[in-house]
């Protein structure tokens, strides 16, 4: 391109080439990603102002300066300081009419799409004539407000169903999912998907001859017609209330009603889009998953100007928890040596393994690097040259002992010796060290694949260095890490476990474990902890039980015992306390009679919380941030709810004290309140 002017602003730069074409590239100077925030918009304003009353303009084409991507979306932290649904609504209908401006220019404008073209970043690109992405694996279009309790809010969901028709588009707004540029073309939301070679050439081809007439999609347009609508908008109902409820998160609600009320017609869609996403702005729901995000964020910065580079993970068994780990190592990019006194099961392992490399990378080539990377090593030969070393063997403490005592001698004397322990103190493992100071904790959750959460567990005796080291390994295969005090249970089962075991408390008293299921899913939860319990294997609950109970003094059920006698262990046997046809669990039907008592949801998450309170005056972890985070990424806690302890902490400290007393007295002194209340909750 021959430039023969540039301008240069605080955000933006606008470069303008011999034809007249306008290149406009965003590059927030405050920021490694380009988010919109107040400022960046009024440059925008400005520059729009100056186009629009420029008639040599030949095209207009939008492109980043970011390697991260176009747009991530409206820039997040400027939500924190709004503080009423009108002030919300005023700010967005600013931004409307910036991107009407856009809209309404009279020269061809482009967007040039490569990255995350995220939320507002896909509203700007919307507002263009032509949309241009790159194709690669990296370019990933969406409106993902939903995720954060709002809806898009900048012509979003008014200008995506009049483009790609109200099926698709609800199908992206609703779930808030991302599509591949390949996709995006298929549905018809942008016009070209060309490999970065050829990206800056397409634009420019659409920006001197773009196409006169693009071809009306009738189909589409039918979606949005009037009597077609309400037809429409039931099924969208239909299918959200399938998966969330509107109580708990009632933006995407908002938008199916907005939609078959006003459809696609501008100025009223656009107007009601303002006005609803004024009040999401400023609901619980909102703030809370607003915060959880900055959390998210928090927990992943985590490491950052730590010096280690690690390269070679050596696993050490390959059952359940030790083959998904190498599996998912290597997927995220180490060379895994992964040793099992059993070989057949290093096998089994590395089945496993090949299997998420194809659900993950699809691509042969990527699965065949992972393939290359995992190597069995039934002897161990890794050891001598691993930067980190995860045991994962049977739960016994000698076993554990006999390895690591072996493990200090062979290893580099800078590698990490890690245990995936779930109930065993470091404490206890780490006596036949002689430098105790070296044995972490790194715990997965079970699926490892699944689960993003991992723990770092700090022993009495673990060396700061470690525990730096042992954050950026986990930051390195992509899991959020949580650095927990060694402490039965740690901070994730710990709290999960009085909730579980009051479940089959409530099961041994003849209460029907779909009821007890509901009342926690209707309280948020992801799924009941009866069927959890299944999903786990009552083996594998009882057998941390009985570790915990001679750590806590906790009772183990006998109800639970009996299951296991019975070799009924749930989901895995097709049997536990429900029953499960292909793998999909069969419940007995409660029907409109069985009303769920308030007593049950209040038993489940009173326990829920009582211990959450503990961890938290114990300093299990740092604060109630992390713990709430932990609870949320680690078993699923309502994150519209915030966690435990910002839950308990909007309901009140006092009347969830007085809940747990009127408890206690009926059920006995498993409801006895900790003693953090006072100082945690007030
Ligand atoms: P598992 O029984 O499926 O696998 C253990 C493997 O270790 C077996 O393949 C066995 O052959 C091998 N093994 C035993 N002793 C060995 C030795 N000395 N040298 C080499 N290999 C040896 O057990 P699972 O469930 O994978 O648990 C492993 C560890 O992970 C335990 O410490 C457990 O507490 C922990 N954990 C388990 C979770 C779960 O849900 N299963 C969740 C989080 C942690």
């Amino acid at each position: 391109m021959d430039q023969i002017m540039t301008t240069n602003f605080e955000n933006w730069s606008l470069k303008v080439d011999e034809d007249n074409i306008h290149w406009l590239t965003l590059d927030r100077s405050d920021s490694n990603v380009n988010s919109l925030n107040e400022s960046v918009l009024r440059e925008f304003d400005q520059i729009l102002n100056s186009l629009s009353q420029n008639n040599q303009v030949k095209a207009l084409i939008i492109r980043s300066g970011k390697k991260t991507g176009f747009i991530v979306g409206a820039d997040i932290a400027q939500f924190k300081t709004i503080v009423s649904a009108e002030e919300a609504t005023n700010l967005i209908r600013k931004g409307q009419e910036i991107f009407n401006k856009l809209e309404r220019l009279q020269f061809p404008t482009i967007a040039m799409i490569e990255g995350f073209c995220l939320g507002g970043g896909l509203e700007l690109a919307l507002a263009c004539r032509f949309r241009i992405a790159e194709d690669s694996s990296k370019t990933r279009l969406g409106l993902p407000e939903v995720k954060l309790g709002i809806h898009p809010g900048w012509g979003g969901t008014v200008r995506l169903p009049n483009l790609i028709g109200a099926l698709a588009a609800m199908d992206l707004i609703l779930s808030g999912r991302n599509v591949t540029a390949k996709s995006a073309k298929k549905m018809g939301l942008v016009h070209e998907a060309v490999p970065l070679r050829l990206l800056e050439k397409a634009a420019r081809s659409y920006a001197l001859n773009p196409p006169a007439n693009l071809k009306k999609n009738y189909l589409h347009e039918m979606t949005n017609l009037e009597f077609v609508r309400p037809v429409l908008g039931r099924l969208f109902q239909y299918q959200l209330n399938k998966k969330v409820s509107p109580k708990h998160y009632p933006s995407p609600f908002a938008v199916v009603e907005n939609w078959v009320e006003n459809g696609v017609k501008i100025p009223q869609a656009m107007d009601k889009e303002a006005e609803s996403i004024g009040k999401m702005l400023v609901t619980d729901t909102s703030r809370n998953l607003v915060r959880v995000f900055f959390l998210q964020e928090q927990l992943k910065s985590q490491g950052k100007g730590v010096d280690f580079k690690p390269k070679h993970v050596h696993v050490i068994g390959a059952g359940v928890m030790g083959g998904d780990i190498a599996g998912w190592c290597a997927v995220r990019g180490f060379k895994v040596t992964l040793q099992d006194q059993a070989p057949k099961l290093i096998g089994n392992a590395i089945k496993r393994s090949y299997e998420l490399a194809t659900k993950q990378l699809k691509e042969k080539h990527l699965i065949q690097e992972v393939m290359d990377r995992l190597l069995p090593d039934p002897t161990g030969l890794g050891i001598k040259s691993a930067d980190i070393i995860i045991e994962a063997i049977t739960e016994k403490l000698q076993a554990k002992q006999e390895l690591f005592a072996m493990l200090e001698q062979e290893a580099k004397p800078d590698a990490i010796l890690a245990t995936n322990t779930s109930t065993i103190p470091l404490e206890e493992i780490n006596q036949v060290l002689q430098n105790p100071e070296r044995l972490i904790g790194i715990h997965f959750f079970n699926p490892v694949p699944k689960m993003p959460l991992v723990e770092i567990v700090k022993g009495k005796d673990t060396d700061k260095s470690i525990i730096e080291k042992a954050i950026v390994f986990v930051r390195k295969i992509d899991k959020l890490p949580l650095p927990v005090k060694s402490s039965p249970g740690f901070l994730v089962n710990r709290i999960l476990l009085p909730y579980m075991l009051e479940a089959v408390a409530l099961l041994e008293e003849g209460i029907q474990g779909p009821i007890i299921d509901k009342a926690a899913v209707d309280f948020g939860m992801p799924m009941g902890p009866v069927e959890l319990a299944d999903t786990v294997g009552l083996d594998i609950c009882l057998a941390a039980l009985e570790k915990l109970s001679d750590t806590t003094g906790v009772k183990v059920p006998t109800k639970l015992k009996e299951y296991v006698a019975r070799g009924e262990l749930g989901r895995k046997t097709g049997k536990g306390f429900y029953q499960y046809k292909k793998g999909k669990v069969v419940k007995p039907k409660i029907t409109s009679k069985d009303t769920i008592a308030p007593d049950i949801t209040d038993r489940l998450v009173l326990r829920l919380l009582n211990e959450a309170v503990a961890c938290l005056r114990e300093g299990i972890v740092d604060n109630a941030d992390l713990l709430d985070t932990g609870c949320i990424f680690g078993f699923g806690f309502p994150p519209f709810r915030g966690g435990p302890i910002t839950y308990a902490r909007k309901q009140g400290g006092e009347l969830l004290l007085k809940q747990l007393q009127e408890l206690e007295s009926r059920y006995g002194d498993r409801f006895a309140a900790d003693e953090g209340w006072n100082s945690e909750v007030a």
